[in-house]
């Protein structure tokens, strides 16, 4: 056995004759080292080799182990600060631990968590009418993650096909657009165009085609199918790795939806909640979906939150039973979604994406062309993309000892997305950060 901190001393001798959990090389107690390790806090190279060693490798992190974070700032285990420019992938937009979003969390996880909904609470129906007033939509469906939340939207979108739009049945299309993710469920990788996403995994979801982003003939001749229910995009491509379409072309999606009688579903989960510099990504252009999904955000990044939001003519259409999740919905979600969206309202953090995004794009604007070719974006959801020439996860950790975290995708792009709560001097940091590192790149 490994020698203990005296902390865990007690727990280490009950273990010893009860444990099961012994690794085959050295018969060390699995849980024991958990307890030992907490009691005398791990390094970031024994968090490495530890989720290395019992995780599944189903992701690449960046090297930095992290234990605290606080609005813009996450720490690592020794105990350096980062400004955090991935916000778990936009899901915490009201900084980490945001107190009152805490608070709320706090607050009902002492009164009552899970009710299913085999039963109503007193919260759920407080949170629906809340987002469902905020958002403009008669109805709201909660779920959990994000691809949940798409999964929900093409199980709605499918249905009013068949009921409102009468496709004959089991025929109905759902179309998406290039490059599109929504998440990694079967059906959401039956509809992805990255090999890495979906290789290995078919057989796929049939009903799914996959048009051009930002291509309006290409949807306008998709849409001529009359077995086509539902269009789902996002309105920035964010994995794509921000990728914005022109001036005009959700109104377009808008326009043309209306004109076939098919449902817009709008994938907000990572352009919404403020992201862009708007509420909604789709208020840039004034124009609403039938069908909207949110997550991320929506709970601040504390527990997994999600939605679809419809009117009632296509809402439902789904009758009891349909549709459902054992956690969606759950009071401690709803209050804390609540908090969350409120947050975004009272500190008015949609004027704050919007005027320091300004200021960051100008300040990304400034890079030597030869290592940062394009700079792009809206509000605080940005990204550059780096010359072929360097490597961008090089970039990455370079950002990292400057104490700034931010994640390459599709290996030569990065996202530059803090929480919406910085400040001007804080984000000006960060533009210096992020300069001073790429400048030391130039060959
Ligand atoms: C646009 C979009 N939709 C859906 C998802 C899936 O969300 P989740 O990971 O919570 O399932 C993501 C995740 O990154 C996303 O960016």
């Amino acid at each position: 056995m490994r020698a203990l901190g005296r902390t865990v001393g007690s727990f280490s001798r009950k273990c010893r004759s009860a444990c099961l959990l012994r690794t085959p090389e050295n018969g060390t107690c699995h849980q024991e080292f958990t307890y030992a390790a907490a009691a005398r806090k791990l390094t970031s190279q024994e968090v490495f080799a530890r989720e290395d060693k019992y995780g599944a490798h189903n992701y690449h992190p960046l090297p930095v182990a992290l234990c605290r974070g606080k609005g813009v700032h996450v720490w690592d285990v020794e105990g350096k600060q980062y400004y955090d420019f991935l916000s778990s992938y936009s899901a915490v937009n009201q900084g980490h631990c945001h107190p009152k979003i805490v608070a709320a969390l706090k607050q009902q996880a002492d009164i009552l968590t899970l009710a299913s909904r085999a039963f109503y609470s007193d919260v759920l129906g407080e949170y629906e009418e809340y987002a469902t007033r905020l958002f403009g939509y008669d109805k709201i469906l909660p779920m959990n993650t994000g691809v949940e939340g798409g999964e929900t939207a093409c199980k709605l979108a499918r249905k009013w096909g068949y009921l409102k739009k009468k496709i004959p049945k089991n025929q109905a299309k759902i179309v998406f657009a290039e490059n599109n993710f929504w998440g990694r469920t079967l059906a959401a990788v039956s509809t992805s165009s990255e090999p890495t996403t979906y290789d290995g995994f078919g057989p796929f979801m049939p009903g799914f085609s996959v048009i051009p982003y930002n291509n309006i003939p290409a949807l306008e001749e998709a849409l001529a199918d009359p077995t086509v229910c539902a269009f789902m995009v996002e309105p920035i491509q964010g994995e794509a790795g921000v990728v914005v379409p022109d001036d005009g072309y959700l109104r377009a999606v808008r326009r043309l939806c209306t004109e076939h009688g098919v449902l817009w579903i709008a994938d907000e989960v990572q352009t919404g909640l403020c992201r862009t510099g708007r509420l909604l990504c789709v208020d840039h252009e004034g124009v609403r979906p039938d069908v909207l999904v949110l997550g991320k955000a929506l709970s601040g990044g504390t527990v997994p939150v999600s939605a679809v939001l419809a009117n009632d003519d296509v809402m439902l259409c789904l009758r009891p039973g349909e549709h459902g999740s054992t956690f969606g919905g759950n009071p401690l979600g709803s209050r804390v979604a609540l908090a969350a969206l409120q947050v975004l309202q009272e500190e008015r953090l949609a004027d704050n994406a919007e005027r320091l995004g300004q200021i960051l794009r100008s300040e990304l604007d400034t890079l030597p062309k030869d290592i940062v070719p394009v700079t792009r974006g809206k509000g605080l959801l940005n990204a550059i993309v780096i010359d072929k020439g360097v490597d961008a996860w090089e970039v990455c950790v370079k950002l990292k000892d400057n104490g700034l975290l931010a994640k390459p995708t599709h290996g030569h792009i990065i996202r530059l997305a803090p929480p919406l709560v910085i400040t001007e001097p804080q984000l000006r940091e960060c533009a210096d950060i992020i300069k001073k590192t790429v400048l030391s790149f130039k060959k």
